[in-house]
């Protein structure tokens, strides 16, 4: 982090989006665009996005939903990319087409000195979900907006409606041990799974006319490449890459065959399609 100031207490997952999640997310970005890309229409639909429009993209990892609002929105119109994610980053801006008004900034979205009213909307593809005190957050977030701006992002629902993550990581549970329980309110990927905390949070950020959509879909984890490219591909995302990090080669090996016969009878054709469950969240400020 190099140029402004971050929320001390998002430390953790900053060193974590700096190390094995974002050197996960980086080799994965071409395929885990593919699998994820029914997710982003569905927000990018929601979001309603106009040509002209100045977008935030919080947590916009390796740049493909802050490239896709470049498209839409067009000059001059502006993208925002911000992430507490050097790897990551650098992905995004690597893959940038330079006609785009998109900017890529290192930042803690927690503290980022935004301008204030100076964005038309905010928007995130699982970006939210890792502040430490998110209602802080999402206050500093609501002063980039201008009056009647508007919010859309999509964030996971429970664990147990997302077999897509956690068939896998049942299997990978053979062979190491359980990461440590976190707390329904800790960061991580299910922090936004209940309906009434999303709610309570963006309330205290100010934010208005707040609305949760369930979105249910099945994602293809093979992303059409069969059963190896499914191992492959859940080996390194989610909270089964965080439970195998660090294992030697024969404990991984037991846990890609694990996974494999788990989700053998899954395969449909060159596809595994497994159930996946997010909330489509909308607000506006006042
Ligand atoms: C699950 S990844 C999603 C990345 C990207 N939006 C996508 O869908 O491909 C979560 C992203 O949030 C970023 N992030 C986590 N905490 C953040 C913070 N406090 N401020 C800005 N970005 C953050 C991470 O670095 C990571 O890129």
């Amino acid at each position: 982090m190099s140029t402004v100031s971050v929320d001390e207490r998002n430390a953790d997952q900053i060193a974590y989006w700096n190390g094995p999640g974002g050197r996960h997310w980086v080799n994965r970005q071409q395929t885990q665009d593919v699998v994820l890309a029914p997710i982003s229409a569905a927000v990018i639909a929601r979001a309603a996005v106009q040509p002209g429009e100045r977008v935030v993209d919080i947590g916009c990892g390796c740049g493909a939903t802050a490239i896709e609002l470049g498209r839409l929105v067009g000059a001059p119109g502006r993208v925002l990319g911000l992430d507490v994610s050097a790897p990551m980053l650098a992905r995004a801006a690597e893959r940038l087409p330079p006609e785009l008004p998109v900017e890529l900034i290192q930042a803690d979205a927690t503290t980022y000195p935004f301008a204030p009213g100076g964005f038309d909307l905010l928007f995130s593809r699982f970006g939210v979900m890792f502040f430490a005190e998110p209602a802080r957050s999402f206050a500093n977030l609501r002063r980039a907006l201008r009056p009647s701006g508007r919010l859309a992002f999509v964030c996971w629902r429970a664990p147990r409606e997302n077999p897509w993550l956690m068939l896998p990581l049942r299997a990978a549970y053979e062979h190491v041990p359980p990461l440590p329980q976190l707390g329904p309110e800790d960061p991580g990927p299910f922090s936004f799974a209940d309906a009434e905390r999303v709610r309570r949070i963006l309330d205290a950020a100010g934010f208005r006319s707040i609305g949760l959509e369930p979105f249910d879909l099945a994602l293809d984890v093979a992303s059409g490449g069969g059963l190896d490219a499914a191992v492959a591909g859940v080996l390194e995302i989610g909270p089964t890459s965080r439970a195998i990090e660090g294992q030697p080669p024969k404990i991984l090996a037991a846990v890609a065959a694990s996974i494999r016969q788990a989700l053998m009878p899954y395969l449909r054709g060159a596809t595994v399609p497994l159930a996946a469950a997010a909330w489509l969240v909308t607000a506006a400020s006042p």
